[in-house]
């Protein structure tokens, strides 16, 4: 199979879906790989990198125009005419846009999109939403840690005592997880919430404090199990007693780092204007809900703005800004992903009994398939 490989043409897109170690593993299964010179720049994989790796080095059209092209980003309207009719794509290829689906599949290319893939077990090494989360999350604390005006971990010195940075964190999935590892790291005091039962034991594992806002009623447990580990909208009632718990957090807190993401929907807003104004001055928040409209109204997406004395950080794509190891580990997942596609007597093969497989198709023979 001829595999091209691309540059991303989004703006703000650093990372590459093939690195110089999954090139050859590709190549060892018998496939050519071609990538577009510069490709991996900003991720920093230079084209002597790919070619040591046994790829070939062409342009943009001769890698969109390939059998099977590996992506990050959906491709933009004007590289689409560069696709070969019949080839594949597999990439993030935003499953809630539908027009953008449509598109895709008015130019009769075969789609995968990873990030459709069920949260199961066997899908785990494919899993591009929790490899880039994990990295948005360290990422997020990073920048909070850089913005802060004072230390987050509790010193002692000569010149007296420093108090160690309270840290919120809103929403405790996947990144949400890492933010509190990497803040904990640093020596932060840590205290997080979330609307999933299963989550308080993670945090405290971790060595920060769960905030309790105990469910009131069986629609309230129903809605916070949610479905295929996602959550679901939480009834008012509950969010009512979560935002006055969060509030008096928030009050106190030096940092907030908020996750909270409901699939295919806005993101709940958990800190309202008032919570923003009850922060000290020189608090920061990091609103990593921004591309979903941010769990606090007053994020604005990809900006950095200072409001009532806090600075908000709405930078919708924190997994690019270390996007050397983004890129490495996205591009493990393709490769991953392309072990149930790619048989090893050559050719594509779909199997829709297969279901990493028949989640992640959506577009094929010029129609959406992703119901
Ligand atoms: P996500 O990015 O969709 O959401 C982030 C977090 O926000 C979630 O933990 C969600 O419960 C929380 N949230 C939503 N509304 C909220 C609200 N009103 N207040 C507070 N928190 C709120 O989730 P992500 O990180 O993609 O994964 C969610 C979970 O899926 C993981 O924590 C894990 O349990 C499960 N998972 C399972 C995998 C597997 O079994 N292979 C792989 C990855 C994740």
């Amino acid at each position: 199979m001829q595999i091209g490989v691309p540059a991303e043409t989004t703006a703000g897109e650093s990372r590459v879906a093939v690195t110089p170690e999954t090139a050859k593993k590709l190549k060892a299964q018998g496939h050519t790989v071609r990538v577009a010179s510069g490709a991996g720049l900003a991720a920093s994989v230079t084209d002597e990198a790919y070619r040591a790796a046994g790829c070939e080095i062409t342009d943009q059209s001769g890698a969109l125009g390939c059998e099977l092209v590996l992506k990050v980003r959906p491709p933009q309207e004007q590289e689409l005419v560069a696709f070969k009719p019949g080839s594949t794509l597999v990439g993030v290829l935003n499953v809630f846009d539908p027009a953008g689906l449509q598109r895709l599949a008015a130019t009769g290319i075969t789609g995968f999109a990873l990030e459709a893939a069920p949260r199961t077990t066997r899908a785990q090494s494919m899993d591009v939403l929790s490899s880039q989360a994990n990295i948005a999350g360290y990422k997020a604390v990073m920048i909070a840690a850089n913005t802060y005006q004072r230390f987050f971990p509790m010193l002692m010195t000569a010149a007296g005592t420093v108090k160690a940075a309270r840290v919120v964190i809103l929403g405790v999935g996947v990144a949400g997880l890492q933010a509190i590892a990497t803040a904990k790291r640093l020596g932060a005091v840590i205290e997080a919430s979330d609307v999933r039962p299963s989550v308080k034991e993670q945090v405290e594992s971790l060595g920060a404090k769960f905030i309790d806002v105990p469910y009131e009623t069986q629609e309230e447990k129903e809605a916070a199990e949610g479905v295929g580990g996602y959550a679901r909208p939480m009834p008012q009632s509950w969010l009512d007693r979560q935002k006055a718990e969060v509030a008096k957090r928030v009050a106190q807190a030096d940092v907030v780092i908020t996750t909270a993401l409901i699939p295919g929907r806005p993101a709940p807003v958990l800190v309202t204007e008032d919570m923003v104004k009850s922060m000290k001055p020189g608090s920061v928040i990091v609103d990593l809900a921004a591309p979903n409209g941010g769990n606090c109204p007053l994020t604005e997406a990809g900006k950095t703005v200072v409001k009532h004395g806090v600075t908000l950080v709405g930078e919708t794509n924190l997994a690019a800004m270390v996007a050397a190891d983004a890129s490495a580990l996205y591009a493990r997942n393709v490769l991953d992903f392309l072990k149930l596609i790619l048989p090893k007597d050559g050719g594509l093969k779909i199997d829709m009994e297969d279901d990493i497989v028949a989640a992640c198709l959506v577009t094929r023979d010029g129609q959406v398939t992703r119901k």
